[in-house]
Formats: structure tokens, C-alpha cells, sequence
């Protein structure tokens, strides 16, 4: 079958090859893949997976098979998967990692899904947002625009960051509060901070937190943060201590 495959000497360390079938395990089901997407993680560090590998991990398709043990949607059923090696005409995935798309919902939107919204949805699910004043930075990105939507649906006060303002477009309208250039004319304090960025944006940042506010970050670039016995540092970040 065709897929994307790790190649530490073509462009980007992905080329397009042909790999063997793969083998589903008997709680996954095959999946005939329709529709992919392309997360920054992925792409950015593709060369750092074993020459050979399928890359990968978002994917809307179609089953091809159910899975053995009887778990899971029939053969026929339209779901997005999340799992490795999705970057193929066909993958196996857990039937605990895929999800039936309404018949409204387009492959190609649900394809986008998995990884930036799952990673969004967690972030923010770190504490109760209701009122809260939420930054959001990174947001025109992929994770970015996911936590906008669901912060504003989890009724937040959302402050969107983008890094410019061609890149801002869009973003009140799905549900921003604030739309803000890096961190200009952020007045007061936020209760939580979703950060897409890293490096110095988040350092400064973290100056905004409120008392008791917390800040999540998803890996962006490494930042060096003022913790203390008052402040606590997720373990995605290299405090200075
Ligand atoms: N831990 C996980 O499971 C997980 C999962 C998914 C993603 N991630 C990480 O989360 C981060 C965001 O992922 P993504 O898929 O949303 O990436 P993305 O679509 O490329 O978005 C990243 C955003 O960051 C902004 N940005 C980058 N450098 C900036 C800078 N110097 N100043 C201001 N803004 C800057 C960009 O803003 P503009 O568009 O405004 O220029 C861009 O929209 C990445 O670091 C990724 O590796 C982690």
C-alpha cells in the first residue's frame, strides 16, 4: 500500500513509498483510510522516528474489517481514528481510539479532530473555566483554534493570541472574547493559561497569572519560569529554580 514513510535523506524526512499491510491485533479494526491531517509535532520531528516508520496519527476513513474480538464499529461504519501509522492508505487502530462521524459531518473536518482537539479538550479540562478568565496563545494554530471554541462553549472569557493580525482573522467568531496580538492590552490578571508557544511569550505570560492560576503548556518551545514554593510548573516546561 502507499504511505508516507520516514526517510532521513528526503525532504522534510517523509517520502511517499509503499509499505507492507499492516496486521490488525484482535481488538483493532482496519480501516480504509479516506482523509489525513498533518499536526506541527509530526512534522516538525518526523526525523526523529526509526527510518521506515508509517507516520502519522489522525485519520478518517472507512472500516474495512471489524475488529476480531467483536468490539467496536462494523465494517462499512464512517469513523475518525487516532493511532499510529495513519499516514497510509490503510490502518489498524484500536476500537477504543476511533469514533463514528455523524452522517452531517464531513471525513475530511473529522480528520482534523483527533490530536489538536483531544490535546485541546485536556488542557483545559485541567480546571473549571466557567468565569474564568482563559488565555489562550498560539491561537490561530491548530490546538489553538480547538481550545477557543471549547473554552467559549465551557463558558470561559476567552483571550485568543495570535502572532499577527493577518493570522488573528476568525477567531472572535469562534467565540474569543479578546483577540490579541501576542499579549498586548491584556489589562488583568487570567485564571488559566493555555500556551501553544513556549520560549519568552510564556514566561511573560505567566506574569498574568492570577494567585491560584494555572498555566498549561503543550510543547511549545522551552521557557524559563520564575517557580517558587507559591508557584507550581507543568512538567512540559524547563523551570528555573
Ligand atoms: N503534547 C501533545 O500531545 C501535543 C499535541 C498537539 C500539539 N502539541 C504542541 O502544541 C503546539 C501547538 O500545536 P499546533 O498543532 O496548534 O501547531 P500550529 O498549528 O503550528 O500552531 C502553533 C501556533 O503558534 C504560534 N506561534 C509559533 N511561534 C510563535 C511565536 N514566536 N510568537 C507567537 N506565536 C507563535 C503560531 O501563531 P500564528 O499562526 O499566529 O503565527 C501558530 O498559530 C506545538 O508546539 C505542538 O508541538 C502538543
Amino acid at each position: 500500500m502507499r504511505a508516507l514513510i520516514v526517510d532521513p535523506d528526503a525532504p522534510g524526512s517523509l517520502r511517499l513509498g509503499t509499505a507492507a499491510e499492516p496486521v490488525p491485533a484482535p481488538h483493532q479494526l482496519m480501516l480504509e483510510v479516506r482523509h489525513i491531517s498533518l499536526n506541527r509535532g509530526e512534522v516538525a520531528f518526523a526525523g526523529q522516528r526509526p527510518p521506515g516508520t508509517v507516520h502519522g496519527h489522525d485519520a478518517a476513513g472507512v472500516v474495512a474489517r471489524a475488529a476480531a474480538d467483536g468490539t467496536g464499529p462494523a465494517a462499512g461504519t464512517r469513523v475518525v481514528a487516532f493511532g499510529a501509522g495513519a499516514w497510509a492508505e490503510r490502518m489498524v487502530v484500536d476500537t477504543t481510539a476511533v469514533a463514528e462521524v455523524p452522517r452531517e459531518v464531513d471525513l475530511a473536518d473529522a480528520a482534523a479532530l483527533p490530536m489538536a482537539g483531544i490535546t485541546a479538550l485536556r488542557t483545559l479540562q485541567s480546571r473549571s473555566i466557567l468565569g474564568r478568565r482563559v488565555l489562550i496563545t498560539g491561537a490561530a494554530g491548530g490546538v489553538g483554534r480547538y481550545a477557543v471554541q471549547l473554552a467559549a462553549l465551557g463558558g470561559a472569557h476567552v483571550i485568543a493570541s495570535a502572532g499577527s493580525a493577518a493570522r488573528a482573522g476568525g477567531l472572535a467568531g469562534l467565540g474569543a472574547d479578546e483577540v490579541v496580538i501576542g499579549l498586548d492590552g491584556i489589562d488583568r490578571p487570567v485564571d488559566l493559561i493555555l500556551d501553544n508557544v513556549g520560549g519568552p511569550q510564556l514566561a511573560a505570560a505567566w506574569k498574568l497569572l492570577a494567585p491560584g492560576g494555572v498555566s498549561r503548556t503543550s510543547g511549545g518551545r522551552p521557557a524559563s519560569l520564575p517557580c517558587s514554593s507559591r508557584t507550581r510548573c507543568s512538567p512540559s516546561v524547563r523551570p528555573r529554580r
